[in-house]
């Protein structure tokens, strides 16, 4: 029954250019904004856009774990289907794409997570990956009256919680395991994930500890880039090659680097950047993206944030989570996604504003073209 993940999991194919859809489980998908269309989250529009995702071939399907919004005028983020039974649901009803899920390392406890995750993989028949999260969100963490760590103590809790799933998916007999923060007596778990070894595991840390712990223990990482590609063209490339260096040279691992991406394309430049103002400046929740910054710097171990990159970091999370912005027409949106590639990056998870219409349109007009360029052929 058990399979090698290669030949069942498409995020680890050798497609040149990876795709996938990200925070489609929340309600407002990606953006902060009343802009009309957005994702109003609902089972039949979920799993619309996922359809769309798997008509496509797209190699990672990422639901975001959120336990609560934003506030503001829409609560971003919200309403919204919590990650694991999101992906059951997914897996039961897509054929093709691979779906990952989301776990808290400091609010799901590891053997739940491996179970949940083993289910998922037989549903999908091997399609699943595992995105794993520390957790960052103080409102949320406090929700579950859990303990906030310290970042640094975090990530070593997150190491322990690693150690444990893995083991649980690959070891056959019972273990135990003594650790700092979790202790399992005769940890058991059958049956296995169909994906042999295991399921991939995903993270995407930005801080350097958060590199190392990805570096070590997990197979698809994200990084976003500050700056255009037209001039930060050579930054994001050594930032992705730093990356493949951490891994090797000190973890001798091998990772697939992933960036963020938005897509607002129209007919013209002119129109589509009209439209980025119309639904970021015209239509944009800031309120809801400033209590979004706040509850970064609530983490008093993040970066500590300059006021004037207070409305950048709300302008970045109203357009699209932070991600990367393609803005144009279809000739250009292709362009900018094989200069992301050209990166060295092995994928990019996308957001549209619009997310059903803006996939429709992305299906018939702007993915045909991206097929032409040959960034979806297998190597
Ligand atoms: C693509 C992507 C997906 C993420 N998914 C989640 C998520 O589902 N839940 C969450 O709390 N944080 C999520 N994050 C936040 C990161 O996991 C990470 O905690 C954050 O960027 C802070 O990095 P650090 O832990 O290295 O300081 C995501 C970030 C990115 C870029």
């Amino acid at each position: 029954m058990r399979k090698d993940r290669r030949e069942t999991n498409p995020a680890l194919s050798t497609r040149k250019l990876k795709l996938g859809t990200f925070q489609t489980n929340l309600d407002s998908g990606c953006v902060m904004s009343e802009l009309d269309g957005k994702l109003e989250i609902s089972w039949p529009n979920t799993l619309t856009l996922a359809k769309l995702a798997d008509e496509m071939e797209f190699e990672a399907l990422v639901p975001v774990a959120r336990w609560r919004g934003f506030g503001g005028a829409t609560n971003p983020q919200g309403p919204g289907f919590e990650a694991f039974a999101w992906a059951a649901g997914i897996s039961a009803s897509t054929e093709k794409c691979g779906v990952l899920s989301t776990a808290h390392a400091s609010l799901n406890h590891p053997i739940m997570a491996a179970k949940q995750s083993a289910v998922i993989d037989h549903i999908s028949n091997g399609r699943h990956t595992l995105n794993v999260v520390t957790g960052w969100n103080q409102p949320e963490i406090d929700m579950f009256g859990a303990p906030m760590r310290p970042h640094a103590e975090r990530y070593e809790a997150t190491e322990e919680w690693m150690q444990i799933v893995k083991r649980l998916w690959t070891e056959d007999e019972d273990f135990d395991f003594d650790g700092k923060y979790y202790r399992i007596k005769k940890g058991y778990l059958q049956p296995k994930p169909i994906q042999k070894p295991h399921p991939p595991i995903m993270n995407a840390a930005s801080s350097e500890r958060g590199r190392h712990f990805a570096a070590k223990y997990c197979d698809l990482v994200y990084t976003v880039v500050r700056g255009g590609l037209d001039r930060a063209f050579e930054d994001w490339k050594a930032h992705i090659a730093a990356y493949h260096k951490l891994a090797r040279e000190e973890y001798g691992r091998e990772v697939r680097v992933w960036t963020l991406a938005n897509i607002i394309q129209a007919e013209t430049e002119k129109e589509a950047r009209d439209f980025y103002d119309y639904y970021v400046k015209e239509k944009g929740d800031w309120q809801a993206a400033l209590n979004a910054v706040e509850t970064f710097m609530l983490d008093v171990n993040a970066r500590n944030i300059p006021a004037d990159r207070v409305k950048f970091m709300q302008e970045g999370l109203i357009s699209g989570w932070n991600g990367y912005n393609l803005i144009g027409t279809k000739e250009q949106i292709v362009d900018g996604l094989a200069a992301l590639s050209r990166t060295g990056l092995d994928g990019v998870i996308l957001c549209w504003p619009r997310f059903e219409a803006g996939m429709r349109e992305f299906r018939d007009v702007t993915y045909p073209l991206l097929v032409q360029t040959g960034l979806r052929d297998f190597s």
